[in-house]
């Protein structure tokens, strides 16, 4: 059943396939509709899967050497762990544990921010807040590119709060603005009568944030604060410097750009990292969308159609169409991973070409034993891989500007997975006789020591067009990989795999152990340790920590042997976080049309009697999807970026009034905005000091029903 009334699916031409998935308008505007195009990799790629008496099944079988099954590694704390805090943002001197009864999964139609007993919410900043002293006001009706480029961008994805240290009173918050929705942004009288202005000012709403935060003390809520020294937005127009190998090769330059070192602007940025050395790493993710090709093998190999894309921003700007004389190479400069520096609101942004180029989920970072930087990303596309990079240089602590240099030059891998009970995988997510989904693999190299490792394909070519390198050195097809995020205790890799559909299906890459439901609906998580616990090894174990669903009504659920009757059902994960006590957070994409409940942010304890136990934390509103999450466990707080609310309805028809619940639903026409605004949301205990002053919003519940 579509979630769309019957007169938007008359208006709208690709609402017609949601697949019991997403909401069409969040499968359209924010991944290019991926899910209803054929699958990108048709590569002949034999994963291991295929390749029946590899020598590397048989040592995986026997249970040898670097690929040996389920050793469970308790590895010494990582060296150079940059510190306890998830994702590095640290933490005032709280002595929270945030402590929480897991609610209900909530029904997606419900139109808040739900929370357990103890806490409540607000919001911390909102699409159109104004950033600057000159900023104007946010106001609907009358938009303006400039005004959007100094105010608050639409769609807030990967987020972090990092305080300064000190008296924990200030701090900064930084995130990405993945995309717009245009049917919810404009009038749509108003968007027909300008539409360059309403492209104008999606441009402006995508790419960066950053913003100063204050507080009356540690502890408490944060507030942003307009006009402070490092804000920043950084949009589809700002100038990238193009960095690493690829950067200058004739792959990458155009008619505007000769010299191939300078791109203008960032798109559909999605999760991201926090480094040690306090910059913020997000990866480009579906950026295909944005343009249109000329039907090239690379180009079909990345999504990239030769059809006018609906947003038409090659009508506004010919780079967008590889079409156009002089531009045929645009497009090979998006798939990124950037990063920029929020200390520096004059610093340079940079796209590192040495990471690969890909459909990056996003990157995180950690330090191998002698100190080079590893960093981790996933290709988020059904039968795509996982990647590291391993940086030539070294981290020194405290030396920003020599760090700020590392993931400029490195190797690259891509992963392949082994099994231990292959025969037994039969796509119905039974666990096999020996007790666990796991097995060995290795980081298969594409760029080692400055030279290619692919055949026939130049280093640039292999950084350029990355997933063709992976597709023949035999890559594991994985389920959409999303966050793939180390363990600051303990430097095991988590990997969330999303969902595929198409998993087994005709045609497709049936079940193997690391994939191990066909039609895989809701998704899974692997825990993955590196050979002796180093960052840098080229071998690894692996196992399933969870396969994710109802338990009430999926038969394939996993919880690593945790009762399932006990845990909160979960499905779709994609970004991941730790707490300070190593426990990992999972937030959903999807959950609201495979299990019918709002997206949700759960924890999930790893170690002890209760590993494997899943407790929801919150769920978002009708429509949105929970990003960014960052667990201040120490302060009891947890910040959430709520994407998309609402997402199915329309400006003049919403589907939720989040956040701020304005009550004019009932006002005809085009009064005042009321409809929704992505916003980033602090979510906070009302128990002790750290509730003081919040008015409680709880009774803003609200149940929108969907016509
Ligand atoms: Fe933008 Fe992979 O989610
Ligand atoms: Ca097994
Ligand atoms: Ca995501």
């Amino acid at each position: 059943m579509s979630p769309l009334p019957q007169n938007l699916l008359n208006l709208l031409p690709m609402a017609g396939h949601t697949r019991g998935n997403r909401d069409a308008m969040t499968c359209h505007f924010k991944c290019g509709d991926a899910c209803a195009q054929a699958v990108c990799n048709t590569s002949s790629n034999s994963y291991f899967r295929d390749i029946a008496n590899s020598a590397l099944s048989r040592r995986a079988a026997l249970g040898l050497g670097g690929v040996a099954a389920a050793v469970v590694v308790v590895g010494p704390q990582i060296a150079h762990a940059p510190s306890a805090s998830a994702d590095f943002g640290g933490f005032g001197k709280g002595g929270g544990k945030l402590p929480f009864n897991a609610i209900d999964p909530v029904e997606r139609t419900v139109d808040t921010v739900s929370v357990p007993d103890g806490y409540d919410w607000a919001p911390i900043i909102r699409w159109g807040d104004p950033l600057f002293n000159d900023s104007p006001e946010f106001d609907a009706q009358h938009q303006t590119a400039a005004a959007q480029e100094k105010q608050f961008g639409y769609n807030n994805d990967y987020l972090n709060i990092i305080a300064d240290g000190g008296n924990g009173r200030t701090g900064v918050l930084v995130c990405n603005h993945e995309y717009t929705n245009e049917y919810m942004m404009f009038d749509p009288q108003w968007q027909a009568e300008n539409e360059d202005e309403a492209r104008r000012i999606a441009w402006a709403a995508h790419g960066f944030s950053v913003v100063e935060l204050t507080r009356k003390k540690a502890g408490q809520k944060w507030e942003y604060v307009r006009g402070g020294q490092r804000n920043r937005r950084i949009t589809a127009t700002t100038p990238f410097r193009l960095d690493g190998p690829a950067a200058g090769s004739e792959l990458v330059k155009t008619v505007a750009d000769p010299e191939g070192m300078t791109v203008l602007g960032t798109n559909n940025n999605c999760a991201g990292g926090t480094t040690p050395w306090g910059t913020i790493v997000s990866g480009e993710e579906n950026f295909n969308q944005y343009f249109q090709g000329r039907g090239t093998a690379e180009e079909a190999r990345y999504g990239i159609g030769t059809g006018a894309p609906s947003r038409g921003w090659e009508k506004l700007d010919p780079r967008f169409s590889a079409q156009n004389e002089g531009y045929e190479n645009e497009v090979n400069r998006f798939g990124y991973i950037v990063e920029i520096d929020p200390q520096d609101p004059t610093s340079t942004p940079v796209k590192h070409t040495a990471i690969g180029r890909f459909k990056h989920e996003g990157a995180n970072i950690n330090i191998a034993a002698d100190g080079r930087v590893v960093v981790y990303s996933g290709d988020d596309e059904r039968f795509d891989y996982v990647y590291k990079f391993i940086s030539k240089g070294k981290y020194r602590e405290g030396d920003k500007a020599h760090n700020m240099t590392l993931l400029s030059e490195g190797d690259l891998y891509v992963a392949r997975f082994s099994e231990t009970s292959a025969a037994e995988i039969d796509g119905s997510g039974t666990v096999p006789a020996d007790g666990a989904f796991d097995g060995g693999g290795e980081w298969l190299p594409l760029v080692k020591n400055g030279t290619s490792r692919v055949d026939g394909m130049s280093v640039a070519e292999v950084l350029v067009y990355t997933r063709l390198a992976a597709d023949q050195v035999g890559a594991t097809k994985m389920d959409r990989p999303e966050d793939v995020e180390p363990s600051p205790l303990t430097g095991k890799l988590y990997i969330a795999l999303t969902n595929n559909s198409n998993r087994g299906a005709s045609g497709y890459a049936g079940a193997d152990e690391a994939n191990p439901v066909n039609g895989n609906r809701d998704g899974h998580v692997i825990e993955l340790t590196e050979s002796g616990s180093d960052a840098a090894a080229l071998t690894f174990n692996w196992n399933i920590l969870l396969v994710a669903g109802d338990p009430a009504v999926s038969s394939s659920t996993y919880f690593s042997g945790y009762p399932a009757e006990k845990v909160s059902p979960i499905s779709c994960p994609d970004n991941l976080a730790f707490d300070s006590r190593g426990n990992l957070w999972i937030s959903t994409d999807g959950a609201p049309g495979k299990i019918g409940y709002c997206d949700a942010i759960h924890k999930v304890t790893l170690t002890g009697d209760e590993r494997g136990r899943v407790e929801q934390f919150l769920a978002v509103p009708a429509g949105a999807e929970a990003c960014g999450p960052v667990i201040h466990d120490r302060e009891n707080s947890v910040f959430v970026a709520v994407q998309h609310p609402g997402e199915g309805g329309t400006y003049d028809q919403p589907y939720s009034l989040f956040p701020d619940f304005k009550d004019s639903r009932e006002s005809a026409g085009l009064g005042e905005f009321y409809g929704p605004r992505p916003s980033v949301v602090q979510v906070f205990s009302t128990r002790g000091n750290n509730g003081v002053g919040f008015k409680k919003r709880a009774e803003k519940a609200k149940s929108l029903p969907r016509t």
